[in-house]
């Protein structure tokens, strides 16, 4: 038995499939179901007597508590938080309580249940930290990427969160000594990401015939990973990861976002031409910029690759095209993701730029 918490978002919910479809054992899920999270990105296993749908609050301590005590996980994997930078910058306060004290309160409710267990089990229970690469900072167009050693220079309220969660995990290990991982990754994409984000919202909109959002010159640098292959990396780090360490994961593919904006728009006119046969990337337009947006990330991932031998398997032109045709083979999901509470988003993000018909 394994706890997942924010298993109906868009990495949790990937990484339960997979676990539930590889015979990994059962899971249990921990989802408050925020916007963010979806139930329905679970229905292929809703009946499968290996999953356990929870719908609480990783801050519920009480809650989660009586979790630990009755299904007695071996693992704890951490996906629940606030994920949108955007957002962060709109309405830190939900950052902090989720990102920070949220995670505060599922350690120091996991430490009371480590505490409890036999001593062999004690030795083999792994909290796995699921964090990000924004903790580093932004990167100069020449800077070597990141390393586990750089240090923490997070910019945005998200990321600020994320590092303060990091530090407390370290600090559980450090102090009390319970066996935690952290990793730290770049930019996911994939089916069943929310379309707040560049690459679902881009399709979303092309799709539509609205306006596609670049953020001032679109030459800012991510290093785009495809989701499967961070869940593979998360699952080398609970089984091969040494408590107390930190692995960055990535996908060895950095792109522009102006070019990754291309690319779909390539990509859809060839899947899904528009009618008159107009490019998609007509329906480019640079709007303002993200305030204190971060330049470039990109991920050294020596050591996950050398020590436990993981590697990204899906390179970003398949990625991508599986992705986009994703997009296009359920709409059905896109329709019930993108409700009321998306459409004020996007109105109040954009300015009625973006907003769906
Ligand atoms: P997401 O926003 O799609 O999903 C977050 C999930 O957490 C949702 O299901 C939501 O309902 C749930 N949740 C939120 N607050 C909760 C709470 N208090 N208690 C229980 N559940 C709660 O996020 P994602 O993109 O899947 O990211 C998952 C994790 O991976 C996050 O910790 C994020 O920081 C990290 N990460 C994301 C990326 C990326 O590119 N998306 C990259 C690196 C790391
Ligand atoms: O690097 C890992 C991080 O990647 C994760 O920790 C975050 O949870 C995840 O949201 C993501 O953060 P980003 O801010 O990089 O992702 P986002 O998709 O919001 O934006 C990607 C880039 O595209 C970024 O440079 C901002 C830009 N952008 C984004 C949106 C939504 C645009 O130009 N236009 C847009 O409309």
């Amino acid at each position: 038995m394994i706890l997942v918490t924010g298993g109906c978002g868009f990495i949790g919910s990937a990484f339960v499939l997979e676990w539930l479809q590889g015979g990994h054992g059962p899971v249990v899920n921990l989802d408050l179901l925020t916007y963010a999270g979806h139930p329905g990105n679970l229905a292929a296993v809703a009946k499968d007597p290996n999953y356990h749908f929870v719908h609480g609050d990783i801050g519920n301590a009480a809650l989660v508590a009586q979790l630990l005590a009755t299904h007695r996980p071996r693992a704890i994997i951490n996906f629940a938080a606030e994920s949108h930078v955007d957002r962060s910058i709109s309405g830190p306060m939900a950052f902090a309580q989720t990102n920070v004290v949220g995670t505060l309160s599922l350690l120091d409710a996991t430490l009371a249940y480590w505490r409890t267990l036999p001593a062999p089990e004690q030795a083999l229970f792994r909290f796995l930290h699921v964090s990000t690469d924004e903790v580093f900072g932004s990167l100069s167009a020449q800077a070597p990427a990141f390393t586990e050693q750089h240090r923490f220079e997070p910019n945005s309220p998200y990321s600020a969160s994320k590092a303060a969660s990091d530090h407390f995990v370290r600090s559980f290990q450090h102090t009390y000594g319970l066996p935690t991982l952290t990793t730290h990754c770049s930019n996911n994409y994939g089916p069943r990401q929310f379309p707040e984000k560049l690459i679902p919202l881009i399709i979303h909109n092309a799709l539509r015939g609205k306006p596609l959002p670049v953020y001032g010159d679109g030459q800012q640098i991510r290093d785009w990973l495809f989701v499967n292959d961070h869940c593979s990396a998360i699952r080398a780090v609970l089984t091969g990861g040494q408590p107390g360490e930190t692995y960055n994961v990535g996908g060895r593919s950095e792109r522009a976002n102006l070019d990754v904006v291309n690319t779909i728009c390539r990509t859809l006119d060839e899947l899904r031409p528009r009618a008159g046969g107009t490019p998609h990337a007509a329906l480019i337009t640079h709007v303002a910029d993200r305030p204190g947006h971060d330049r470039r990330y990109a991920i050294d991932d020596s050591k996950i690759a050398t020590q436990l031998g993981w590697q990204p398997a899906v390179g970003f032109d398949e990625g991508m095209r599986q992705t986009i045709q994703w997009y296009l083979d359920n709409a059905a999901w896109v329709e019930s993701v993108t409700s009321g509470s998306y459409r004020q988003w996007v109105d109040q993000q954009y300015q009625g730029l973006a907003q769906p018909a």
